[in-house]
């Protein structure tokens, strides 16, 4: 049988050098697990742009598309700031949400006992915290019309439109109860029905799903205002968050620092599943291109590495090379590895990106 394929999109300002470690990672489990992928790269977001005058060819869609899955570093940069809205490195990267369909993004907030520290709040509140967030990715307000901006007598009107179809809220809390099923069997479904007809539908609809094919999983509704205002309170109450995109959006940036560092999150994005059983799907770490530190050597690999170990668990059924990899990371956290995001007030050295790719192949080997 052929190799399965990955495409990498490094794209721009650390994206590169994050990658970089995690092909070091591909090739590790190609030459020691017999876990072989046909990689091949190409560009997205400003490097595209720079190359082709869009943040994302033709051609890299078609790719992404042929791909079974496709590896994604970081878009965007100051460089970009001022260019034209349609070509802005971010329209590339939702150009591949949407035309790939992956309307179920997994954002997981973990807290690695080692990094327990690190949290803005009480070690107790977070230690051993483990949620996912269930992301439409899609629709809503991202993708809904009319949007733009009009003239409207001797002013200005900027308009974007919440919208959401009932198969689009049916399909990605499915995504949800599946996910609790494998997990702590808890969803709570975050959005503001008491003020958005949007909101009232997807409640409605979330709870229609779960009565009909889920009646054995938890289920709870929460206004998104006071989800945020919980995940700061008391974040180990949940276990899958189901929201829309822009709460999602929001809320996943919150439950992420919850765990210290931003430089620690993967995430997939899930469309439906193809002939071979094997869903559409995009990993990327959570983190942004982080302008202030590229080119320095100081960048955090590790959300980028933990992005393609979920993408052996969600693509390529290797659930076992998956929570080896995961292993890997945690043993070179508890062993004091330690990037520059990653230091405490206590302070010490900093290793540099490619010294935590050195670890945590060390710990690969280890493993073995
Ligand atoms: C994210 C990012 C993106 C989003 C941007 C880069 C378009 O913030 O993935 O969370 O808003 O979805
Ligand atoms: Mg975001």
């Amino acid at each position: 049988m052929a190799n399965p394929t990955l495409l990498i999109l490094a794209g721009d300002g650390i994206g590169p050098e994050v990658m970089g470690q995690v092909t070091r990672v591909i090739d590790w489990f190609g030459a020691k697990r017999d876990l072989a992928f046909d990689v091949s790269h190409d560009l997205v977001g400003g490097a595209a742009y720079d190359a082709h005058g869009t943040p994302l060819h033709d051609d890299t869609m078609a790719k992404a598309l042929e791909a079974d899955a496709v590896l994604l570093g970081a878009v965007g940069g100051p460089k970009y700031d001022d260019l034209d809205f349609s070509v802005k490195p971010e329209r590339g990267l939702l150009r591949l949400r949407k035309e790939m369909d992956l309307f179920s993004n997994l954002r997981p907030a973990q807290c690695f006992d080692a990094l327990a520290d690190f949290s803005s709040l009480k070690k107790e509140l977070i230690a051993g915290l483990d949620i996912m967030i269930v992301r439409e990715l899609t629709s809503g307000v991202y993708f809904g019309e009319p949007r733009g901006i009009i003239e409207e007598g001797n002013e200005r009107v900027g308009i974007n439109t919440q919208r959401y179809t009932e198969s689009e809220i049916d399909r990605v809390a499915r995504s949800a109860f599946e996910l609790a099923r494998r997990r702590g069997n808890k969803v709570c479904s975050m959005e503001k029905a008491n003020v958005m007809e949007s909101g009232i539908l997807w409640r409605e609809v979330v709870q229609k799903v779960h009565d009909t094919d889920y009646p054995g999983v938890e289920l709870s509704h929460m206004y998104a205002d006071n989800g945020a205002m919980q995940l700061v309170r008391a974040p180990k109450q949940f276990d899958v968050i189901l929201t829309d995109n822009l709460f999602g959006d929001i809320l996943s940036d919150c439950a992420a620092m919850l765990t210290g560092s931003l430089g620690m999150l993967p995430s997939a994005s899930l469309g439906a599943p193809n002939a071979d059983g094997r869903p559409k799907a995009l990993y990327e770490p959570v983190h942004g291109s982080a302008p202030d530190i590229t080119g320095q050597g100081k960048a955090n690999p590790i959300a980028c590495i933990l992005s393609f170990a979920m993408a052996l668990r969600y693509s390529f059924d290797e659930g076992e090379e998956a929570t080896r990899l995961e292993r890997a990371v945690e043993k070179v956290l508890a062993d004091g590895a330690r990037t520059a995001d990653l230091m405490g007030p206590e302070g010490g050295t900093p290793i540099s990106t490619t010294q935590m790719g050195d670890a945590i192949l060390a710990a690969l080997d280890n493993s073995l």
